[in-house]
Formats: structure tokens, C-alpha cells, sequence
């Protein structure tokens, strides 16, 4: 992928330091303990990840999944993050080049163990702040199927605006087909900001 220059896209860095998280881009060093967390929360992921449908995965299909994150990340198509918290992993979040120019998708998933605790939303924004530092960003969004509520309150807590709830092709079974797309850009995201201190 490249940009209007013929370069390739710009990424977040390789860390982020949220106010309880700290995100860290995958590495293949990390693909066992990735799949071993994925596996623990097949059951409560399968419902709104696509990828979560097919059986657990083998080791080197964990690793084909974090190489290929890794391959993203060199061609700026994506940069995905493992969430640590504690010193432990606790889940994943991405950003995303899929909405076009400007635009930076947001996608994220915990533990069970650890929801309940503010953690996804200190994620999101952490790295909605380092995506909009970004040259060539000037929105972030988050698309959530109308059915998963407790990934809604994800942006609508971070004061993203809610800009269209339309038909969408099924890509998992706990949703019902209405794609919500919340959005925030660079000065909504700073009224948010100096609003929060
Ligand atoms: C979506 C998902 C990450 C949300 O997890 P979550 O724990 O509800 O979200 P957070 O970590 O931001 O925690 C928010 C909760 O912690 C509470 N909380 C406590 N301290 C908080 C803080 N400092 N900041 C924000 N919220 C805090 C909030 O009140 C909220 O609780 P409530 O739902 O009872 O109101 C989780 O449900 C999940 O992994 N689902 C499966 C995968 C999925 O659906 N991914 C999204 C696909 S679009």
C-alpha cells in the first residue's frame, strides 16, 4: 500500500502508553501467548469476530496470524497492538487503513476476566490520539454491528459521533446486520480532551 507520494502509509509507534495500558505492536515472539489468549475467549469472541469462527488454532497457523500482522504494519496497512495490563496480556486492538484516505478503522477485543475495568476504552483512546498525531489522519472510526452494545459504549464514551447505522453484510453470528460507524476527528477529539483535562 502506498500514499499519495508513492510512499508507504505512516504508522502509530511501536509502543503506546495508555493511562492503564500499554500497547505493543505484535511481534512473533508473541503468537503463542496470542493464540492461548484467543483461545480462552473463543467462546465470547466468536459471536463478533469474524476471524474467531474457524477452530483454535495450530502453532503455525498462530504464527502465519502475528506474520502477517507484522507484514501489515511494513506495508502501513495496519498496525496491530497487543493490550498489557499488570504485565500480563489482556486482549488486542488495531488500527486499521480500510476507510479510505484519511481515515483510520479502530478494532479491539479483551479478555473476559479483565472487561469491566475501563481498559478497551483507555486502549482506543490511546490510540486514537496516536492516530491522529498522524500527518496524513484526520479521522478515526469504529464500526460496531448494532447487536454488541458493550463495544458501542467503547467510542460513545470517548465521544466519537454516531454518523450512520445501515445494512451490512453478516460477517458474524452474534450480530444482526446493521453496521454502526462512529466517528471522531482531530477537533471533536481535542474538545474531548481539554474537556476530560
Ligand atoms: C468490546 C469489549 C472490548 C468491551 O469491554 P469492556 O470491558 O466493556 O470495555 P472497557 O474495558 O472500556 O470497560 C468499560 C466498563 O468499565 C467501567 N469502567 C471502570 N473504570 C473505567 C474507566 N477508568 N474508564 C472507562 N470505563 C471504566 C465502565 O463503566 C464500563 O462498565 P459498564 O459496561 O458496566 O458500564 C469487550 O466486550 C469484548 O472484548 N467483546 C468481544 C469482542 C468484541 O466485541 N470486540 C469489538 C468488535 S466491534
Amino acid at each position: 500500500m502506498t500514499g499519495a507520494d508513492g510512499r508507504c502509509p505512516a504508522v502509530p509507534p511501536e509502543v503506546l502508553e495508555g493511562e492503564q495500558v500499554t500497547l505493543r505492536v505484535w511481534a512473533v515472539d508473541d503468537s503463542e501467548a496470542l493464540g492461548d489468549l484467543v483461545l480462552d475467549n473463543l467462546d465470547r469472541l466468536r459471536p463478533w469476530m469474524p476471524w474467531a469462527a474457524a477452530e483454535p488454532l495450530t502453532a503455525t497457523e498462530r504464527l502465519g496470524v502475528v506474520e502477517s500482522t507484522v507484514a501489515d504494519r511494513a506495508s502501513g496497512v495496519a498496525s496491530t497492538y497487543g493490550i498489557w495490563w499488570t504485565g500480563r496480556l489482556v486482549g488486542s486492538c488495531g488500527a486499521h487503513r480500510r476507510i479510505g484516505l484519511g481515515g483510520l478503522e479502530i478494532g479491539y477485543w479483551l479478555a473476559a476476566d479483565v472487561t469491566g475495568r475501563g481498559l478497551a476504552t483507555d486502549a482506543v483512546a490511546t490510540l486514537t490520539t496516536a492516530a491522529l498525531a498522524l500527518d496524513d489522519v484526520d479521522h478515526v472510526e469504529v464500526h460496531v454491528d448494532r447487536a454488541n452494545g458493550a463495544s458501542a459504549e467503547v467510542p460513545r464514551r470517548l465521544g466519537f459521533e454516531l454518523v450512520s447505522a445501515l445494512p451490512h453484510e453478516l460477517t458474524a453470528p452474534g450480530e444482526v446486520g446493521i453496521e454502526c460507524i462512529w466517528r471522531t476527528d482531530a477537533a471533536r477529539w481535542r474538545r474531548r480532551s481539554a474537556i476530560d483535562g
